[in-house]
């Protein structure tokens, strides 16, 4: 709730986009809290931070949980937000037992999970895991023009650790579900067994700018118009592919914008996702179709740009069964459950055996001002993140 406080919206939800004062605020509050614990804080040359709580042999590599303090435009005070500091918990809890595992135990905070200041999603920890190369990170560009790497050197967050290299002995992240499936089921734990895939497109329709008042119809070629049919052929091609499919345009910029001009040009991204290759690939080419057609009808040009694939995700077995067992020694009502949304797990998942727990959320409202969860859930999760970490690192 404190940490809530910075970028704090009227609404009740916080407003921390990527690398702005607000989530250097929230970063420098951690970094405290992680030296008040006692821990050796490094930054990496993408502004993940790192904090540390040694082990009882350095030279092994640590056991690694962490998420984003970052949030959306009309966020909530869980989402990343809730992994992070479970971690810290973590660390605290060890602390007040004198407790000494044998892995060091690590908690980061990974820069832009959010994906919207800064597309695409989660890219620090995808630096990190080497799907992507430090300038790519370094290089996205924001709306305004400013890049990640700018933004990263302004707010002091530009660090010496290279990005990535490091070896990670295993990863957990805690994350509320963002979703209604657990409280339809009354249950507390989500052991998650992988992550859905996910395509994300930068669309643009081009028409023709001309007068309201004085256009016929049939002389019009209106960019909105023909855009507004391919937001509807996403819709479409979601629900083809039911009850799994998803297909959004979260993002439309009309140009000129202005009330009395017929719009001669709109920009627009496309986020579909499904829990298998096949289904999705469908959904793309369905969607394509429609932009085609609609084009050549109304006389428009149209372009759909894949700048992001992140495939079906499944977890390691091993680290599946460690959340699930941790549940079970704990009392806690637990089931299986897809991450429908991505996390930076997903990309931890292709250098090391990695799992995810998630929480129940208040109507499984998420992207949300009034994004909510329990105090016993939240501890119930931070619970199982602590004996699932423990169960890995070794007395
Ligand atoms: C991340 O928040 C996502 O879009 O799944
Ligand atoms: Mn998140
Ligand atoms: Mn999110």
């Amino acid at each position: 709730m404190t940490m809530a406080q910075i970028g704090a919206t009227p609404r009740g939800g916080v407003c921390r986009l990527a690398l702005t004062d607000e989530d250097r605020e929230a970063r420098d509050l951690f970094v405290r809290w992680a030296q008040d614990a006692g821990c050796a804080v490094e930054i990496d040359q993408i502004g993940n931070i790192f904090i540390r709580r040694a082990g009882r042999d350095p030279a092994l590599p640590p056991v690694m949980t962490g998420s984003h303090l970052d949030s959306q435009p009309t966020g909530g005070k869980f989402d990343g937000v809730y992994g992070v500091l479970a971690g810290l918990e973590v660390i605290r809890t060890l602390n007040d037992h004198h407790y000494v595992t044998q892995h060091p135990i690590e908690v980061v905070v990974w820069t832009n999970e959010e994906g919207s200041r800064f597309a695409p999603s989660m890219v620090a920890s995808g630096v990190f895991a080497g799907e992507f190369s430090l300038e790519y990170g370094l290089s996205r560009t924001a709306i305004d023009g400013t890049t990640l790497g700018r933004e990263l050197d302004r707010i002091g967050y530009a660090g010496e650790r290279p990005c990535g290299g490091q070896p990670v002995h295993s990863y957990f992240e805690a994350h509320i579900e963002q979703g209604p499936l657990l409280e339809a089921q009354d249950c507390v734990i989500g052991v998650v067994q992988g992550i859905q895939g996910q395509r994300w497109f930068d669309c643009t329709v081009q028409g023709v700018e001309s007068h309201a008042g004085t256009t016929p119809l049939p002389h019009r070629r209106d960019a909105l118009l023909g855009a507004c049919r391919v937001v509807q052929a996403v819709r479409e091609a979601a629900a083809s592919q039911a009850p799994s499919g998803r297909g959004t345009v979260g993002q439309f910029i009309v140009h000129p914008n202005s009330r009395n001009v017929i719009p001669g040009r709109v920009a627009f991204t496309i986020d579909l996702r499904h829990p298998e290759d096949g289904p999705l690939v469908m959904m793309v080419e369905a969607v394509r179709e429609t932009m085609d057609r609609v084009c050549a009808e109304m006389d428009l040009t149209g372009d759909m740009h894949e700048i992001w694939y992140q495939p079906p995700t499944s977890f390691d077995r091993s680290c599946i069964d460690t959340v699930s067992h941790a549940a079970s020694a704990l009392g806690l009502s637990s089931m299986p459950i897809i991450s429908g949304a991505g996390h930076d797990a997903k990309y931890l998942a292709q250098i090391c055996p990695t799992g995810m727990i998630f929480i129940p959320c208040k109507d499984g409202i998420s992207h949300n001002e009034i994004e909510d969860a329990s105090q016993e859930d939240v501890e119930a999760g931070c619970n199982v993140l602590l004996h699932a970490m423990l169960a890995r690192a070794g007395a």
